[in-house]
């Protein structure tokens, strides 16, 4: 499942962050791949300890935080803290996957990506091309968001950044390590979530109960299914 997560970020907010992330030194995105990533990735990185990455990333994190949809989509147990990529004069990401299993830096802990996310720092009009394209069961899907927008999509997919042919694309990327790392049952879950909070709003007196006892059933599949 793609779900697309809105407004992460104000347009002020993302102006701040174009202003900050304009002035920082970027450096060969290969320099993060894997063996197979090498051979397929043409970007440029944030060095995963910049100052300004971190501080960026930081302010991402406490956003998603307090973002309900983000927290009812992805049920987030570890989040990977956000990288961030350019690509203009014809860069590009070919198709590959994530890996699997990442040591997170700063600590000795590891993180099982489950979800992929990217953020768009740059308008769809900004620049051609950088399509982030994910193959799902349904076919390739095509996605380019408006600035501060985010997609979370499963790191198993297959995907690739096609080649920014004029502009710039800058994005924020990283990884989530969800509590219920069945997608069949995360899926369920978000669908269950959104129909309880859209009956919650609604419900007369006399089906409250009734919704109540829906989000007992929710809450009790999470427990089921979570590990934390
Ligand atoms: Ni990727």
């Amino acid at each position: 499942m793609l779900t697309l997560i809105p407004n992460v970020l104000d347009k002020d907010t993302v102006r701040q962050f174009r202003a900050r992330l304009d002035a920082a030194d970027w450096t060969d995105g290969r320099d993060t791949a894997g063996t197979l990533g090498a051979k397929v990735k043409q970007n440029r990185q944030l060095p995963a300890r910049s100052e300004t990455g971190m501080a960026l990333g930081n302010h991402i994190l406490g956003m998603l935080g307090r973002h309900p949809l983000f927290m009812s989509a992805a049920l987030p147990h570890r989040i990977y803290p956000p990288l961030f990529n350019r690509y203009s004069g014809g860069e590009h990401y070919g198709l590959h996957v994530d890996g699997s299993i990442m040591p997170i830096p700063g600590s000795h802990e590891f993180l099982r990506s489950d979800l992929s996310a990217t953020l768009f720092l740059c308008e769809p009009d900004e620049y051609d091309g950088g399509e982030l394209t994910i193959e799902t069961p349904f076919g390739a899907q095509q996605v380019k968001l408006p600035a501060g927008d985010m997609v979370l999509y499963p790191s198993s997919s297959l995907h690739e950044v096609t080649p920014v042919t004029r502009g710039t694309r800058t994005c924020s990327f990283f990884w989530i390590q969800s509590m219920v790392q069945s997608e069949e049952q995360r899926t369920l879950l978000f669908d269950l979530d959104q129909s309880v909070q859209a009956l919650t709003a609604s419900a007369s007196a006399e089906q409250k109960p009734t919704v109540l006892q829906l989000a007992g059933v929710y809450h009790n599949l999470l427990r089921q299914w979570a590990s934390v």
